[in-house]
């Protein structure tokens, strides 16, 4: 079980500015990133569907120097973290699964944002999240951000994500774009999130960020 989403063509050329856009606060939960990982500084740091790289943008800077693998199963995505990033020796890029990394090799971070929403709670969803705890060592920091929340919460939670979208949208692509987050997508309420993790091999995740239908989760892994 391991559903693929792929993002190509302009879904993939025109990713960052789509995040931009459709994501209020998406900038501020990733210059805030690093700080979470800073106190553990870890030495490794594995980057599950990294897409263009946005969130290895926010890594590669820190003086400390943590070795970042970007992983992600779209080509048209990775391979621009790849002209992103070249020449930064402490960033490897890989396009494919998180199953295609050797459960024996171990890190002491990771990130997932943006993909969970993706998978169905199908056993999908409890597969990708257990293949990223088995790489990651006893007491290692992850964190995800993820369109969470049960059906009421997300209707709720729309009308506010309405509400902060930029100015000058066309109104018919905005309807689009919400019914599309409400009926084809795959958010679970933070309950059964919690559950899912836990089952994985994490502690109970504490949320930490939210902007509207995005909440973003730290956890430890067991
Ligand atoms: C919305 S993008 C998020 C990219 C990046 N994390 C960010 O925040 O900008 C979702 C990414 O998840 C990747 N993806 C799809 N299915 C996946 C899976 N089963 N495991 C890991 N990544 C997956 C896609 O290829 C895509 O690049």
């Amino acid at each position: 079980m391991n559903k693929v989403e792929i993002f190509e063509n302009e879904r993939a050329s025109g990713y960052n500015t789509f995040v931009e856009t459709w994501i209020p606060n998406y900038s501020v939960f990733l210059n805030d990133l690093p700080k979470l990982f800073s106190k553990m500084n870890p030495k490794e740091l594995l980057v599950v569907g990294c897409g263009t790289g946005n969130e290895i943008e926010q890594f590669v800077h820190r003086s400390e120097r943590w070795l970042i693998t970007g992983i992600d199963p779209s080509p048209e995505m990775v391979k621009q973290a790849i002209d992103r990033f070249q020449g930064y020796e402490h960033v490897t890029l890989m396009e494919g699964l998180v199953t295609a990394i050797d459960a024996e090799k171990k890190y002491s971070a990771a990130t997932l944002l943006l993909v969970l929403h993706f998978l169905e709670d199908d056993g999908n969803k409890l597969n990708l999240l257990s293949n990223i705890a088995e790489r990651l060592v006893s007491g290692a920091t992850f964190v995800m951000l993820d369109i969470t929340g049960d059906k009421q919460q997300i209707k709720q939670n729309l009308k506010i994500l309405r509400l902060l979208l930029p100015d000058g949208l066309d109104e018919q692509q905005i309807n689009h774009r919400l019914n599309r987050i409400e009926n084809e997508l795959f958010p679970i309420s933070e309950e059964r999130l919690a559950a899912l993790c836990v089952t994985a091999g994490f502690e109970k995740p504490i949320r930490f960020f939210q902007s509207s239908i995005y909440m973003g989760w730290l956890m430890t892994k067991k």
